[in-house]
């Protein structure tokens, strides 16, 4: 008896989840509900039962009754008076979606965590504007009138005096008008240079640029910070090198590269970041006296931080918002 109940729901259900007018739906209230119907019957075989049988089954009879009419009365309601077609039909007893999360982009990821490196080390973070004035981008940091990166091959520029800052390196300008040495502190922020796209380069990435300012700053300390970034970054065993560069802002200057093997590629240097000690003009147009103050600097890419560290080999991949790409980090 029993099995015989659970199965007349089982089936009731079954064949109401697929109904497609009022007609079908009526056929079933007939065949299951009805006065002569499936329940009606089983009814009629419980009254037969012994009297010491009846309690065990009356209620689960009962149970599957109620489920089943209350089934059949949620659906009659989605059926509107004129049309003989489910309208809006819910089905509560389907398991509910997923809410998809959201998460930090994989380059916030990468600048949350150089951040926070250079927080442990004593580092404070400041920020700056990505429309910059010409002055702040070029002039104050020493780069002469007639630089090639002042060009309009390398700039975006947005009127003849503002241009999208094309490093971080601006910041360092803000914050020496506005602080006194001694100075230590990180820069993060999203530059854009007028490049073509390829597998390395982009016309929009982000830089984390340092400065520190003090009476007795040495290249020792910067070559040592860097090295020490790197090998918490890429592992211990980094293979790197540092190769003497040239920026308007500092004096000597330097880049340091790091090797690595994009997948599918063969085996090369990549550049990571520009330091070096800041040239005393630079002191001075912010109005540090050079002659008791010494300073170190240096800019990284994000970017490119990311793709050796997560082993991606195309730097398009992280801005072109594909969420498949994205969710793996
Ligand atoms: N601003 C330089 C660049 O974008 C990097 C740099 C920063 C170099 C600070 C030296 C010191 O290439």
């Amino acid at each position: 008896m029993q099995k015989k109940i659970l199965e007349a729901g089982e089936v009731f259900n079954a064949e109401i989840t697929k109904i497609k007018n009022i007609d079908e739906l009526e056929s079933i209230r007939i065949k299951y509900l009805g006065r002569k119907g499936l329940f009606a019957q089983l009814f009629e075989e419980f009254k037969k039962l012994p009297k010491d049988e009846k309690p065990k089954f009356g209620q689960l009879l009962n149970d599957v009754k109620k489920s089943s009419q209350e089934k059949f009365d949620l659906i009659k309601n989605q059926f509107d008076g004129s049309s003989s077609q489910v309208k809006n039909y819910i089905d509560l007893s389907l398991p509910g979606r997923d809410r998809q999360i959201g998460k930090k982009h994989v380059v916030t990821q990468t600048m949350d965590e150089i951040k926070l490196f250079f927080q442990r080390l004593g580092f404070s973070v400041y920020e700056g504007p990505e429309l910059e004035s010409d002055y702040n981008n070029f002039e104050a940091l020493n780069f002469p009138a007639d630089h090639p990166a002042r060009d309009m091959q390398d700039t975006f520029f947005v009127t003849n005096d503002f241009v999208l800052r094309t490093h971080t390196s601006p910041v360092q300008i803000r914050l020496m008008q506005n602080k006194k040495p001694p100075i230590r502190a990180i820069m993060p922020g999203k530059v854009y240079r007028n490049e073509v796209l390829t597998a390395k380069s982009h016309c929009q990435f982000h830089q984390v640029e340092g400065l520190v300012v003090d009476t007795d700053v040495t290249f020792a300390e910067l070559k040592g910070t860097l090295v020490a970034y790197a090998k918490q970054f890429f592992g211990e065993d980094l293979k790197f090198r540092f190769r003497p560069s040239f920026f308007p802002f500092t004096e000597p200057s330097a880049e340091m590269d790091i090797w690595w093997k994009p997948e599918g590629k063969p085996a090369q240097w990549m550049e990571i970041l520009g330091c070096g000690m800041v040239d005393p003009n630079v002191l001075e147009n912010c109005g540090i006296d050079s002659e008791k103050y010494v300073g170190y600097a240096f800019g990284m890419g994000v970017e490119r931080t990311a793709l050796r560290k997560y082993g991606i080999n195309d730097i398009r991949l992280l801005f072109d918002n594909d969420n498949r790409f994205l969710n793996q980090f």
